[in-house]
């Protein structure tokens, strides 16, 4: 049973803003996480903020249970006190059965409702989670007279959320989209490893024997590929976005890169950055790269009204590379929007 079409885009409060119907377009590479109660990282806030495409203050784990409010008052003030321009001001909250989820929604939206872009909300098991923070959301919204919806973002991090996932992406209007939790995930999946994301040792294949060679060969295979792809094509066909979400071992930068690459071939639109580094590297990653969008132009302009066939390169093109070819390159100008380094790369 769903809501009727007609009901599905009302505001769920008298004073609310109307629900989007797009997703504003918004380059999202990267979501970095800052623990906001710690002062020496508000100080550096203004340096943080041009460098990273959103900044996200932490609420929830990895925030000591006597630091919460402090985290919570601390994301308040860094809201107050800067000009985030064009990245984006989210907050992941903490989830919802715990003492401080209502405190978390009701203090932020009223102090700071028409600077937050969205609120991620962690271990989100099913759409009912989905309505409950909308409905309060909308209340909030209309009582402090915030004048755009504040999106939900939901971690996609217990077993029963991925089970729901569908259900999940189109529960609101309200969606902005959805990341990989995977700590939590395994942990409620039982499955028997102590990572944050990434890849393990064990999980992997063996090549079968040969005769005379005593040496098989080994290899390691992706953990979260299932999870990712069942993400993405419930977000994408909800018409909400997909990330990445963390990866723990903050030294390796290069397996880093090779999951977060992963996650964009299959679609995601980014990932979570846990340390200025991985910034660096989700700007890489989530930014097409020159040579195939320059390849992807080139398919675009042999095919103007994108039907028919054509070669380019000894490979044959039609109207379904030519659809690939659109998404690379209308994902590079957004890009290149926001990031004059690689607008130069690109050439636009
Ligand atoms: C993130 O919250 C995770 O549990 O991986
Ligand atoms: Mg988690």
């Amino acid at each position: 049973m769903s809501k009727s079409p007609r009901k599905f885009f009302e505001p769920l409060a008298i004073g609310a803003p109307a629900p989007y119907r797009e997703l504003p377009v918004r380059v999202e590479r990267m979501i970095h996480f800052v623990p906001p109660h710690l002062e020496k990282v508000r100080a550096k806030m203004r340096e943080t903020i041009p460098t990273a495409d959103v900044i996200l203050g932490n609420l929830e784990d990895a925030i000591p249970a006597d630091a919460k409010e402090a985290a919570r008052k601390g994301f308040i003030e860094m809201g107050l006190a800067n000009d985030f321009g064009t990245t984006g001001l989210w907050t992941r909250v903490n989830c919802l059965n715990s003492p401080w989820l209502l405190d978390d929604v009701t203090e932020i939206v009223a102090a700071i409702g028409n600077k937050l872009d969205v609120i991620m909300l962690p271990k989100v098991e099913g759409p009912w989670d989905i309505h409950y923070l909308d409905q309060l959301l909308a209340q909030l919204e209309a009582r402090h007279g915030v004048t755009k919806p504040i999106l939900i973002h939901a971690i996609l991090e217990t077993a029963e959320g991925v089970k729901n996932v569908e259900d999940i992406a189109l529960a609101s209007p309200r969606m902005h989209g959805m990341s990989l939790g995977p700590a939590d995930l395994a942990a409620s999946r039982a499955m028997k490893t102590t990572r944050v994301g990434g890849g393990h040792p064990e999980y992997k294949v063996l090549a079968d024997p040969v005769a005379g060679v005593s040496e098989r060969p080994v290899y390691q295979q992706d953990l979260w590929h299932y999870t990712v792809a069942k993400m993405v094509d419930a977000c994408a066909s909800a018409g909400i976005k997909s990330f990445y979400g963390p990866f723990g071992d903050i030294g390796d930068l290069a397996a880093c890169e090779v999951q977060f690459r992963n996650a964009f071939l299959l679609g995601c639109a980014g990932a979570w950055s846990l340390h200025p580094n991985q910034i660096a590297i989700a700007k890489k990653v989530f930014s097409p790269d020159p040579k195939e969008v320059a390849f992807a132009r080139k398919i675009l302009e042999a095919m103007p009204d994108g039907s028919g066939v054509a070669m380019i390169d000894g490979k044959m093109q039609d109207d379904a590379t030519w659809k690939q070819a659109k998404v690379m390159v209308d994902c590079a100008r957004q890009v290149a929007v926001k990031d004059p380094d690689y607008a130069a790369l690109y050439g636009f």
